[in-house]
Protein backbone atom coordinates (compact mmCIF):
# COMPACT_ATOMS: atom_id res chain seq x y z
CA UNK A 1 0.00 0.00 0.00
CA UNK A 2 2.60 2.29 0.66
CA UNK A 3 5.39 2.09 -1.93
CA UNK A 4 6.67 1.00 -5.26
CA UNK A 5 9.29 -1.96 -5.49
CA UNK A 6 12.90 -1.95 -6.09
CA UNK A 7 13.49 1.10 -4.65
CA UNK A 8 15.55 0.73 -1.43
CA UNK A 9 19.51 0.48 -2.87
CA UNK A 10 18.06 4.20 -4.76
CA UNK A 11 17.30 5.68 -1.00
CA UNK A 12 20.65 4.66 0.15
CA UNK A 13 22.85 6.63 -2.19
CA UNK A 14 20.53 9.29 -2.26
CA UNK A 15 22.96 11.70 -0.11
CA UNK A 16 22.02 14.86 1.13
CA UNK A 17 22.92 17.18 -1.27
CA UNK A 18 24.74 20.71 -0.68
CA UNK A 19 25.16 20.59 3.84
CA UNK A 20 28.58 22.46 3.31
CA UNK A 21 27.62 24.88 0.97
CA UNK A 22 24.28 27.41 -0.01
CA UNK A 23 20.38 25.66 -0.07
CA UNK A 24 19.44 25.25 -3.17
CA UNK A 25 16.55 28.18 -2.96
CA UNK A 26 17.53 30.91 -0.16
CA UNK A 27 14.49 29.99 1.34
CA UNK A 28 11.49 27.11 2.25
CA UNK A 29 7.95 27.98 3.77
CA UNK A 30 5.79 25.24 4.22
CA UNK A 31 1.95 24.93 4.57
CA UNK A 32 -0.36 21.97 5.86
CA UNK A 33 -1.63 19.86 8.62
CA UNK A 34 0.29 17.37 11.02
CA UNK A 35 2.12 15.61 8.50
CA UNK A 36 4.44 18.68 8.23
CA UNK A 37 3.83 20.51 11.60
CA UNK A 38 6.71 20.90 14.06
CA UNK A 39 5.71 22.61 16.97
CA UNK A 40 2.61 25.06 15.91
CA UNK A 41 -0.54 23.14 17.65
CA UNK A 42 1.89 22.91 20.97
CA UNK A 43 0.77 26.41 22.44
CA UNK A 44 -2.88 25.54 21.17
CA UNK A 45 -5.54 24.29 23.03
CA UNK A 46 -6.41 21.10 20.69
CA UNK A 47 -6.02 17.12 21.30
CA UNK A 48 -4.50 17.10 18.00
CA UNK A 49 -0.52 17.90 19.44
CA UNK A 50 2.66 15.80 19.87
CA UNK A 51 4.65 17.77 22.57
CA UNK A 52 4.67 14.68 24.92
CA UNK A 53 6.47 11.14 24.95
CA UNK A 54 7.42 8.75 22.67
CA UNK A 55 6.74 11.50 20.05
CA UNK A 56 10.39 12.51 18.65
CA UNK A 57 11.92 9.41 20.41
CA UNK A 58 14.06 9.13 17.25
CA UNK A 59 14.58 12.91 16.56
CA UNK A 60 17.63 14.66 17.35
CA UNK A 61 18.45 15.19 20.56
CA UNK A 62 15.49 12.51 21.22
CA UNK A 63 13.06 14.91 22.94
CA UNK A 64 9.38 15.75 21.49
CA UNK A 65 8.78 18.54 19.50
CA UNK A 66 5.05 19.11 18.34
CA UNK A 67 5.96 16.42 15.10
CA UNK A 68 3.67 13.80 15.18
CA UNK A 69 6.29 11.01 13.84
CA UNK A 70 8.81 9.02 15.86
CA UNK A 71 11.89 11.60 14.18
CA UNK A 72 11.86 13.73 11.12
CA UNK A 73 9.20 14.56 8.82
CA UNK A 74 8.93 14.52 5.50
CA UNK A 75 9.36 18.56 5.25
CA UNK A 76 12.78 18.23 7.47
CA UNK A 77 13.80 15.61 5.59
CA UNK A 78 12.74 18.01 1.95
CA UNK A 79 14.81 20.95 3.87
CA UNK A 80 17.70 18.97 4.38
CA UNK A 81 17.81 17.81 0.79
CA UNK A 82 17.23 21.27 -0.56
CA UNK A 83 20.59 22.05 1.71
CA UNK A 84 19.48 23.97 4.82
CA UNK A 85 21.64 23.10 7.83
CA UNK A 86 18.57 23.67 10.00
CA UNK A 87 15.07 23.48 10.24
CA UNK A 88 12.53 25.29 8.99
CA UNK A 89 11.26 26.74 12.14
CA UNK A 90 7.88 26.94 13.60
CA UNK A 91 5.83 30.44 12.85
CA UNK A 92 4.38 29.97 16.18
CA UNK A 93 7.82 30.99 18.50
CA UNK A 94 10.24 32.21 15.31
CA UNK A 95 11.21 35.38 15.59
CA UNK A 96 14.43 37.52 14.02
CA UNK A 97 16.24 37.51 10.71
CA UNK A 98 15.93 33.51 10.82
CA UNK A 99 12.70 33.83 8.86
CA UNK A 100 14.38 35.12 5.82
CA UNK A 101 15.30 31.61 5.20
CA UNK A 102 11.52 30.04 5.93
CA UNK A 103 8.82 29.61 8.13
CA UNK A 104 6.62 26.57 8.44
CA UNK A 105 2.96 27.45 9.47
CA UNK A 106 1.98 23.70 9.57
CA UNK A 107 -0.88 22.96 12.13
CA UNK A 108 -2.00 19.50 13.35
CA UNK A 109 -5.73 18.96 12.01
CA UNK A 110 -6.32 22.00 10.02
CA UNK A 111 -7.66 21.82 6.58
CA UNK A 112 -8.82 23.88 3.50
CA UNK A 113 -11.54 24.45 4.79
CA UNK A 114 -12.07 26.25 8.69
CA UNK A 115 -14.27 23.71 10.15
CA UNK A 116 -12.10 20.92 9.47
CA UNK A 117 -10.55 19.25 12.60
CA UNK A 118 -12.73 21.70 14.99
CA UNK A 119 -14.09 18.15 17.21
CA UNK A 120 -10.18 18.00 17.89
CA UNK A 121 -9.64 22.01 19.38
CA UNK A 122 -8.23 24.78 17.89
CA UNK A 123 -6.09 24.68 14.79
CA UNK A 124 -4.90 26.85 12.11
CA UNK A 125 -6.78 26.22 8.79
CA UNK A 126 -5.14 26.99 5.65
CA UNK A 127 -6.57 30.83 5.93
CA UNK A 128 -5.36 30.95 8.82
CA UNK A 129 -1.95 30.28 7.98
CA UNK A 130 -2.22 31.94 5.39
CA UNK A 131 -2.46 35.03 7.49
CA UNK A 132 0.38 33.94 9.55
CA UNK A 133 2.61 34.10 6.32
CA UNK A 134 1.12 38.10 5.71
CA UNK A 135 2.35 38.64 9.00
CA UNK A 136 5.63 36.88 7.65
CA UNK A 137 6.26 39.33 4.79
CA UNK A 138 5.60 42.22 6.76
CA UNK A 139 8.41 41.14 9.53
CA UNK A 140 10.81 40.53 5.76
CA UNK A 141 9.42 44.22 4.41
CA UNK A 142 11.54 45.73 8.11
CA UNK A 143 14.04 43.56 8.10
CA UNK A 144 15.21 43.77 4.50
CA UNK A 145 14.05 47.91 4.43
CA UNK A 146 11.83 47.71 1.72
CA UNK A 147 9.03 45.91 -0.26
CA UNK A 148 10.76 45.41 -3.30
CA UNK A 149 13.48 43.69 -1.96
CA UNK A 150 11.43 41.96 -0.17
CA UNK A 151 9.82 40.90 -3.11
CA UNK A 152 12.71 39.89 -4.73
CA UNK A 153 13.64 37.51 -2.30
CA UNK A 154 9.98 35.97 -1.87
CA UNK A 155 9.70 34.88 -5.01
CA UNK A 156 13.54 32.61 -4.91
CA UNK A 157 11.65 30.78 -2.43
CA UNK A 158 10.38 27.09 -2.33
CA UNK A 159 6.74 27.03 -1.29
CA UNK A 160 5.22 23.46 -0.31
CA UNK A 161 1.45 23.12 0.61
CA UNK A 162 -0.08 19.57 1.99
CA UNK A 163 -3.61 19.92 3.51
CA UNK A 164 -7.01 18.28 2.75
CA UNK A 165 -6.40 14.78 4.40
CA UNK A 166 -8.22 16.34 7.50
CA UNK A 167 -10.93 17.46 5.27
CA UNK A 168 -12.05 14.13 4.74
CA UNK A 169 -10.82 12.68 7.92
CA UNK A 170 -12.22 15.09 10.17
CA UNK A 171 -15.15 16.44 8.43
CA UNK A 172 -16.64 14.26 5.09
CA UNK A 173 -16.50 10.83 6.87
CA UNK A 174 -17.22 12.55 10.11
CA UNK A 175 -21.28 12.20 9.55
CA UNK A 176 -22.09 12.67 12.98
CA UNK A 177 -20.06 16.11 13.68
CA UNK A 178 -20.85 17.60 9.95
CA UNK A 179 -22.79 17.76 7.40
CA UNK A 180 -20.64 17.66 4.06
CA UNK A 181 -21.49 14.35 3.40
CA UNK A 182 -25.25 14.80 3.22
CA UNK A 183 -25.17 18.01 1.44
CA UNK A 184 -22.58 17.06 -1.52
CA UNK A 185 -21.46 13.88 -3.43
CA UNK A 186 -17.71 13.00 -3.38
CA UNK A 187 -17.44 14.50 -6.34
CA UNK A 188 -19.13 17.81 -5.20
CA UNK A 189 -17.05 18.03 -2.16
CA UNK A 190 -13.66 17.38 -4.23
CA UNK A 191 -14.85 20.40 -6.20
CA UNK A 192 -16.04 22.69 -3.62
CA UNK A 193 -12.43 21.60 -1.65
CA UNK A 194 -10.27 22.26 -5.04
CA UNK A 195 -12.33 26.20 -5.38
CA UNK A 196 -11.17 27.15 -1.45
CA UNK A 197 -7.54 25.74 -2.45
CA UNK A 198 -7.60 27.69 -5.89
CA UNK A 199 -8.71 31.02 -3.73
CA UNK A 200 -5.58 30.12 -1.09
CA UNK A 201 -3.33 29.48 -3.73
CA UNK A 202 -3.75 32.71 -5.94
CA UNK A 203 -3.61 34.33 -2.55
CA UNK A 204 -0.30 32.70 -1.76
CA UNK A 205 0.75 33.68 -5.35
CA UNK A 206 -0.01 37.41 -4.96
CA UNK A 207 1.84 37.37 -1.96
CA UNK A 208 5.25 36.26 -3.84
CA UNK A 209 5.33 32.91 -4.54
CA UNK A 210 6.60 31.83 -7.54
CA UNK A 211 7.53 27.82 -6.83
CA UNK A 212 5.26 26.38 -5.49
CA UNK A 213 4.94 22.10 -4.81
CA UNK A 214 1.01 20.81 -4.18
CA UNK A 215 0.98 18.12 -2.39
CA UNK A 216 -2.06 15.42 -3.24
CA UNK A 217 -3.27 13.40 -0.66
CA UNK A 218 -1.94 10.20 0.09
CA UNK A 219 -3.91 6.31 0.83
CA UNK A 220 -5.62 7.79 3.95
CA UNK A 221 -8.22 5.33 3.40
CA UNK A 222 -5.45 2.47 4.73
CA UNK A 223 -4.27 4.34 7.78
CA UNK A 224 -4.98 2.36 10.85
CA UNK A 225 -7.31 5.13 12.00
CA UNK A 226 -9.33 5.18 9.30
CA UNK A 227 -10.10 1.45 9.61
CA UNK A 228 -10.83 1.70 12.55
CA UNK A 229 -13.01 4.53 12.90
CA UNK A 230 -14.66 4.00 9.88
CA UNK A 231 -14.49 0.37 8.83
CA UNK A 232 -14.37 -1.85 5.64
CA UNK A 233 -17.21 -3.67 5.02
CA UNK A 234 -15.38 -6.86 3.66
CA UNK A 235 -11.83 -7.21 5.96
CA UNK A 236 -10.08 -5.55 3.23
CA UNK A 237 -6.52 -3.42 4.51
CA UNK A 238 -8.46 -0.04 3.46
CA UNK A 239 -11.11 1.92 3.75
CA UNK A 240 -12.08 2.35 -0.16
CA UNK A 241 -14.89 5.38 -0.43
CA UNK A 242 -12.13 7.09 1.61
CA UNK A 243 -9.00 6.36 -1.30
CA UNK A 244 -12.10 7.09 -3.97
CA UNK A 245 -13.17 10.34 -2.91
CA UNK A 246 -9.03 11.70 -1.92
CA UNK A 247 -8.33 10.10 -5.87
CA UNK A 248 -11.11 12.26 -6.87
CA UNK A 249 -9.68 15.48 -4.94
CA UNK A 250 -6.14 14.51 -6.23
CA UNK A 251 -7.66 14.38 -10.25
CA UNK A 252 -9.19 18.04 -9.95
CA UNK A 253 -5.54 19.12 -8.40
CA UNK A 254 -3.57 18.09 -11.42
CA UNK A 255 -6.33 20.30 -13.65
CA UNK A 256 -5.58 23.28 -11.09
CA UNK A 257 -1.95 23.06 -11.54
CA UNK A 258 -2.03 22.68 -15.14
CA UNK A 259 -4.06 25.83 -15.81
CA UNK A 260 -1.89 27.64 -12.75
CA UNK A 261 1.07 27.16 -15.08
CA UNK A 262 -0.77 28.45 -17.86
CA UNK A 263 -2.78 31.29 -16.33
CA UNK A 264 1.37 32.24 -14.93
CA UNK A 265 4.14 32.15 -17.04
CA UNK A 266 6.07 34.06 -14.14
CA UNK A 267 5.32 31.15 -11.50
CA UNK A 268 5.66 26.89 -11.72
CA UNK A 269 3.56 24.88 -10.02
CA UNK A 270 3.97 21.43 -9.67
CA UNK A 271 2.09 17.91 -7.96
CA UNK A 272 3.28 15.40 -5.77
CA UNK A 273 1.65 12.09 -6.04
CA UNK A 274 1.62 10.77 -2.92
CA UNK A 275 -0.97 8.34 -3.57
CA UNK A 276 0.78 7.27 -6.00
CA UNK A 277 4.00 7.03 -3.81
CA UNK A 278 2.95 5.31 -1.04
CA UNK A 279 1.10 2.26 -3.41
CA UNK A 280 2.88 -0.88 -4.07
CA UNK A 281 4.21 -3.47 -1.81
CA UNK A 282 5.94 -1.89 1.09
CA UNK A 283 7.30 -5.41 2.43
CA UNK A 284 9.46 -4.97 -0.80
CA UNK A 285 11.45 -1.92 0.45
CA UNK A 286 11.87 -4.07 3.80
CA UNK A 287 8.72 -2.68 6.24
CA UNK A 288 7.36 -5.89 7.99
CA UNK A 289 4.54 -4.23 9.37
CA UNK A 290 1.74 -2.57 7.50
CA UNK A 291 -1.27 -2.04 9.27
CA UNK A 292 -0.23 -1.39 13.44
CA UNK A 293 1.25 1.05 14.87
CA UNK A 294 4.50 1.22 16.49
CA UNK A 295 3.25 2.94 19.75
CA UNK A 296 0.37 2.50 21.48
CA UNK A 297 -2.58 4.41 20.64
CA UNK A 298 -5.60 6.33 21.54
CA UNK A 299 -9.04 6.67 20.07
CA UNK A 300 -8.00 9.59 18.54
CA UNK A 301 -4.90 7.75 16.69
CA UNK A 302 -2.57 9.20 18.33
CA UNK A 303 0.09 8.22 20.67
CA UNK A 304 -0.98 7.02 24.63
CA UNK A 305 1.56 9.46 26.34
CA UNK A 306 4.61 7.72 28.05
CA UNK A 307 3.35 4.79 26.28
CA UNK A 308 6.01 2.52 25.25
CA UNK A 309 6.73 2.51 21.72
CA UNK A 310 7.98 -0.59 19.55
CA UNK A 311 11.74 -0.95 19.16
CA UNK A 312 12.19 -1.75 15.61
CA UNK A 313 11.03 1.27 13.79
CA UNK A 314 12.23 1.37 11.35
CA UNK A 315 10.34 -2.08 10.49
CA UNK A 316 6.54 0.13 10.78
CA UNK A 317 5.11 1.89 8.71
CA UNK A 318 2.57 3.55 11.17
CA UNK A 319 4.04 5.55 14.00
CA UNK A 320 1.02 6.05 15.31
CA UNK A 321 -2.31 4.47 13.95
CA UNK A 322 -2.66 8.22 11.57
CA UNK A 323 1.17 9.32 10.81
CA UNK A 324 3.65 7.82 8.96
CA UNK A 325 7.31 6.90 10.56
CA UNK A 326 10.46 8.52 10.02
CA UNK A 327 11.44 5.73 7.52
CA UNK A 328 8.64 6.31 5.38
CA UNK A 329 8.87 10.16 5.99
CA UNK A 330 12.38 9.42 4.19
CA UNK A 331 11.12 7.49 1.82
CA UNK A 332 8.58 9.82 0.58
CA UNK A 333 10.55 13.03 1.06
CA UNK A 334 13.61 10.98 -1.21
CA UNK A 335 10.84 10.36 -3.99
CA UNK A 336 9.31 13.71 -4.21
CA UNK A 337 12.04 15.77 -4.43
CA UNK A 338 13.93 13.63 -7.08
CA UNK A 339 11.29 11.25 -8.81
CA UNK A 340 12.04 7.61 -8.73
CA UNK A 341 8.83 7.04 -11.16
CA UNK A 342 7.79 9.73 -14.08
CA UNK A 343 4.19 9.78 -12.44
CA UNK A 344 5.83 10.45 -8.85
CA UNK A 345 5.45 13.86 -9.73
CA UNK A 346 3.93 16.59 -12.13
CA UNK A 347 5.15 18.25 -14.30
CA UNK A 348 8.66 18.18 -12.86
CA UNK A 349 10.31 17.16 -9.60
CA UNK A 350 10.96 19.04 -6.43
CA UNK A 351 14.72 19.15 -7.46
CA UNK A 352 13.75 20.45 -10.72
CA UNK A 353 11.88 23.13 -9.32
CA UNK A 354 13.90 24.30 -6.98
CA UNK A 355 16.38 24.89 -9.66
CA UNK A 356 14.14 26.99 -12.11
CA UNK A 357 15.23 29.97 -13.34
CA UNK A 358 12.21 32.11 -13.32
C1 LIG B 1 -13.98 -4.65 -0.74
O1 LIG B 1 -15.02 -4.03 -1.45
C2 LIG B 1 -14.60 -3.09 -2.41
C3 LIG B 1 -15.82 -2.48 -3.04
O2 LIG B 1 -16.68 -1.99 -2.07
C4 LIG B 1 -13.71 -3.74 -3.44
O3 LIG B 1 -13.22 -2.76 -4.35
C5 LIG B 1 -12.54 -4.39 -2.76
O4 LIG B 1 -11.78 -5.08 -3.71
C6 LIG B 1 -13.04 -5.37 -1.71
N1 LIG B 1 -11.91 -5.91 -0.99
C7 LIG B 1 -11.81 -7.21 -0.69
C8 LIG B 1 -10.59 -7.62 0.04
O5 LIG B 1 -12.69 -8.01 -0.96
C1 LIG C 1 -7.11 30.65 -15.51
O1 LIG C 1 -7.63 31.55 -16.45
C2 LIG C 1 -8.94 31.21 -16.92
C3 LIG C 1 -9.29 32.16 -18.06
O2 LIG C 1 -9.13 33.49 -17.64
C4 LIG C 1 -9.90 31.27 -15.76
O3 LIG C 1 -11.19 30.90 -16.18
C5 LIG C 1 -9.43 30.31 -14.66
O4 LIG C 1 -10.26 30.44 -13.52
C6 LIG C 1 -8.01 30.62 -14.27
N1 LIG C 1 -7.58 29.57 -13.34
C7 LIG C 1 -6.73 29.81 -12.36
C8 LIG C 1 -6.42 28.67 -11.48
O5 LIG C 1 -6.19 30.87 -12.16
C1 LIG D 1 -3.17 -6.85 9.79
O1 LIG D 1 -3.51 -7.51 8.58
C2 LIG D 1 -3.61 -8.91 8.71
C3 LIG D 1 -3.95 -9.48 7.36
O2 LIG D 1 -2.98 -9.13 6.43
C4 LIG D 1 -4.68 -9.28 9.74
O3 LIG D 1 -4.69 -10.68 9.91
C5 LIG D 1 -4.36 -8.59 11.06
O4 LIG D 1 -5.45 -8.83 11.97
C6 LIG D 1 -4.22 -7.11 10.87
N1 LIG D 1 -3.83 -6.47 12.12
C7 LIG D 1 -4.42 -5.37 12.56
C8 LIG D 1 -3.87 -4.81 13.84
O5 LIG D 1 -5.32 -4.81 11.96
Amino acid sequence: MIFATSIVSYILLQNFNGVNGDPQVPCFFIFGDSLADNGNNNPLPTLAKANYRPYGIDFPGGTPTGRFSNGRTSVDILGQLLGFEDFIPPFATERGDVILKGVNYASGAAGIRDESGQQLGARISLDGQLNNHHVTILRINIILRNTVSAQDHLKKCLYYVGIGSNDYLNNYFVPRLYPTSRIYTPEQYAGILIKQYQDQILRLYNYGARKVALIGLGQIGCIPYAISSIGTNNGSLCVDKVNQAVQLFNQKLVSLVDQLNSNFSDAKFIYVNSFGIGSGDPTSVGFTVLNASCCPSNNIGQCIPFGTPCEKRELYVFWDSIHPTEAVNVFTATRSYTAFLPSDTYPIDINQLAQLKL
